[in-house]
């Protein structure tokens, strides 16, 4: 039989039979979720019940937290557009008397809030990109000099993308708290993948898309905590209390729901099953390919994601070899594949262009068996020292003459 081994997970994930079954059900309940009578009131009650299925999985105090939304570009959409109508409406002689149009983000963020913040800067607002370290952490003392009492709104990701890091959101927090600015992380990568706890955080606002967690896709979520301002991205009905009008996508939302509830339930288990067969994908390759180098922190990381330089070989070579292997990985992110650049976030914790052009992420997920991982480990040296043997590109690990991973 024909090998088919999906190591895609971050860019997105299956739907899980329990879900697939949930929402086959939800197909016949055709009431507009806002109705009065009992065709409303019946899908209004699986909104409702979904919406606390989520916000058990975030450990929100109270369901009315949660929004839903298209998916996780239209939440963070909303938090920046949030921030465009509170200094806009300073401006304009409205809102509260202080002063606070700043905006501190990082540089190793997902394209919906760069870009978000880059049209805010393009706008004439003060918005600060914080750089990371090598292992993709925010430099704290750089983020401590950019916080200021006209700070308002820090938005940092909880766990990125393309290589797992995972940040200290809620230190981030306290630091941002202390001089009373507003709070936001993009954690569509870590639900469901590791714990995530509003209240623990002390975050202000918080993104989840359903598509990462075996839910269905154009569906999501933005967490706002009781009393933090919010203005909609999109005008229209009372739906989620002005926040965000359409008529309810009752099929999306029970979907969210019942993923929510499978995420929660299987979150321990989870963790522990990744974090296997990723070390031994990440520790067999290290073992049998010479000169490759892993990317994101060692142990702050998602238990799933797994990115790897291998110099020499150039990326996209590698995706389409292992593709014809049965096996399907990504150069980077999924909304960057199809670009030359190299990727923002190997370039921002110091891998070099040529280098992030030979890198490839691995991103494990339910399904994926110690089978696979063997399969892959077979398969991958091959490719490798072909791919290196044809090509004229030799980029060196670092320029660090001190390095011993490069002494190759
Ligand atoms: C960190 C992060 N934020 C936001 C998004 C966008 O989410 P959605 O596809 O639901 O719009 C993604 C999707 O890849 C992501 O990885």
């Amino acid at each position: 039989m024909e090998r088919h081994i999906y190591l895609d997970y971050n860019a997105t994930t299956p739907l899980r039979d329990e879900v697939r079954e949930v929402m086959a059900d939800a197909l016949f309940v055709y009431g507009n979720a806002s109705s009065m009578h009992r065709s409303g009131r019946e899908a209004r009650a699986q909104v409702e019940e979904a919406r606390r299925a989520v916000a058990a999985l975030i450990g929100a105090r109270r369901a009315e937290e949660v929004i839903f939304t298209s998916g996780g570009s239209e939440s963070n959409n909303t938090v920046f557009e949030t921030m465009r109508d509170i200094v806009t409406r300073k401006c304009n002689g409205g809102g509260k008397d202080d002063n606070r149009t700043e905006i501190i983000t990082t540089v190793v963020e997902h394209p919906c809030v760069l870009n978000s913040a880059k049209y805010l800067k393009e706008r004439g607002y003060k918005v600060t990109f914080l750089p990371v370290d090598e292992a993709g952490k925010v430099k704290m003392n750089e983020y401590r000099a950019a916080l200021n009492d006209r700070t308002l709104l820090v938005s940092v990701m909880m766990a990125n993308n393309e290589i797992g890091t995972i940040e200290d959101i809620a230190e981030i927090v306290r630091l941002a708290k202390s001089v009373g600015a507003l709070t936001h992380t993009d954690a569509t990568q870590a639900v469901g993948k590791i714990p995530v706890d509003v209240e623990a955080l002390g975050v202000d606002y918080l993104t989840m898309s359903c598509h990462k967690i075996y839910g269905p896709k154009g569906i999501g979520a933005l967490y706002k905590r009781e009393g933090a301002p919010l203005s909609p991205l999109i005008h229209g009905g009372h739906q989620e209390d002005g926040f965000r009008a359409g008529t309810y996508n009752n099929l999306g939302i029970i979907g969210f729901g019942e993923a929510a509830r499978l995420a929660k339930r299987d979150l321990a288990e989870y963790g522990r099953t990744m974090r296997e067969l990723r070390d031994r994908l990440r520790d067999g390759l290290l073992a049998t390919i010479p000169n490759i180098k892993v990317n994101g922190h060692p142990t702050d990381v998602l238990p799933n994601t797994l990115n790897v330089s291998f110099p020499g070989a150039e990326g996209e070579a590698i995706l389409l070899s292992l593709d014809l292997e049965g096996i399907e990985a990504s150069t980077g992110s999924a909304c960057a594949s199809g670009s030359l650049d190299p990727s923002h976030v190997l370039m921002a914790i110091g891998v070099w262009p040529e280098l992030a052009h030979g890198s490839i992420r691995f991103s494990l997920g339910q399904g994926v068996t110690q089978e696979d991982i063997g399969y892959v480990l077979e398969k991958t040296p091959p490719i490798i020292a072909r791919l290196r043997a044809m090509s004229t590109v030799r980029a060196p690990l670092c320029r660090d003459a001190t390095c011993t991973i490069c002494k190759e």
